[in-house]
């Protein structure tokens, strides 16, 4: 099948970029010993993790029971489920899937680590536990050593969890390379102190994890992360473009989109809005919705649900209707997640369809 034989919108994935994308994070890590854990979240297909696995990655990280039993069934046996889970529900979901995967939480909480306990007991299984701290992005993670190592000890004594690390996320280094170095400086600060109080307490850490896509290439400068991962770097998008993560070579996946309507001057409606793209907006001062890549110059300026709105008033380009364009959003990751299935493809032909079989999995 070729791209012209698709209908729109489509999500298209060049393959040969997500392979060199897949290629070179997997040899950095390899070239720093780190072990490379990828967020699935940004894809959320199993076929796809099990790629991340022959290219180097040891496991994978989800964010929700949901998406861990679509990658289990899809034979992946090590994954984290980087998010706290809270009632015996889901616990229970996670130790059902310890039967026959690794699996290990990150949490912040006793109440986390006791209602995990519990459902993994009940399973017959130990389950692995990671503390979640707060290196300062202040969304989850204790605030204080003190605070870490008491719930390290509580997770210790409980006979259906095995106390793994040390878990965090440097959402707050989602910034240009020069401005993360002093953030990494303050985080590696927040890191030594934890290290301080555990060794002199005698509780080993095996795993620091952290990571993600923006400092990806940074990872060896944290001191003391053994763990990465990074979600977005096996697609890239238009936001880590603007922050100097990624060059728009390195950005794998496009929406390809028809021209529908042309019939208000200075405007073009394309055939995929808020339903097709989201509406994360970009980072920087002139709020778009995407990147087109047949003409720079056109802008994404507003998204109904169904109809993406170019304003081609700054251009000397006009469309036609049925005419078809590529489209690099912002968010990649909220994309995927909107769609049933994507195109991985090669040059004008596909040759993968891949099913998003952890969409909408949010439970
Ligand atoms: C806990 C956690 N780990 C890893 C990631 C992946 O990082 P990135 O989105 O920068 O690829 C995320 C992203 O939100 C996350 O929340």
């Amino acid at each position: 099948m070729t791209i012209d034989e698709l209908e729109t919108p489509a999500v298209l994935v060049d393959l040969d970029v997500m392979e060199r994308n897949l290629a070179r994070l997997a040899s950095y890590t390899r070239k720093h010993s780190l072990t490379l854990r990828p967020h699935t979240k940004t894809h959320k297909i199993p076929e796809l993790a099990r790629r991340q696995i022959e290219s180097g990655a040891k496991g994978i990280t989800v964010a929700k029971p949901g998406e861990a039993r679509v990658m289990a069934e899809g034979g992946l046996r090590d994954i984290m489920i980087a998010y706290p889970l809270v009632t015996e529900a889901k616990a229970r979901v996670a130790a059902e899937l310890a039967r026959d995967s690794a699996i290990c939480v990150s949490m912040d909480s006793v109440e986390a680590l006791d209602v995990l306990s519990q459902a993994g007991l009940a399973a017959g299984r130990r389950i692995g536990a990671l503390v979640e701290i707060d290196v300062g992005f202040h969304r989850c993670g204790v605030d204080s050593p003190e605070q870490a190592l008491s719930l390290a000890r509580h997770a210790a004594g409980l006979s259906g969890l095995e106390f793994r690390g040390l878990m965090f996320y440097p959402g707050q280094l989602g910034k240009l390379p020069d401005e993360q170095t002093a953030g990494i400086a303050d985080v590696n600060r927040c890191l030594t102190a934890h290290y301080e109080a555990f060794q002199n307490a005698g509780v080993e850490i095996p795993v620091v994890s952290g990571g993600s896509t923006a400092t990806a290439y940074r990872s060896h400068e944290f001191a003391g992360v053994n763990e990465i991962r990074p979600g977005m770097y096996i697609f890239n998008d238009r936001n880590l473009v603007s922050l100097g993560a990624c060059s728009l070579e390195d950005c794998a996946l496009h929406v390809m989109v028809t021209v529908v309507s042309t019939a208000v001057p200075g405007r073009t409606i394309v055939d995929g809005g808020s339903k097709t793209f989201s509406s994360d907006r970009s980072k920087g001062e002139k709020v778009t919705y995407g990147l087109i890549r047949e003409d720079s110059q056109t802008d994404f300026i507003a998204l109904s649900e169904e109809h993406g709105h170019l304003d081609t008033t700054h251009s000397d380009r006009s469309f036609q209707i049925g005419e078809r364009l590529h489209i690099l959003p912002n968010h990649v990751c909220v994309t995927v997640n909107m769609h049933d299935q994507i195109y991985g493809v090669r040059g004008n032909t596909v040759e993968k369809v891949w099913q998003v079989k952890a969409r909408g999995k949010v439970q």
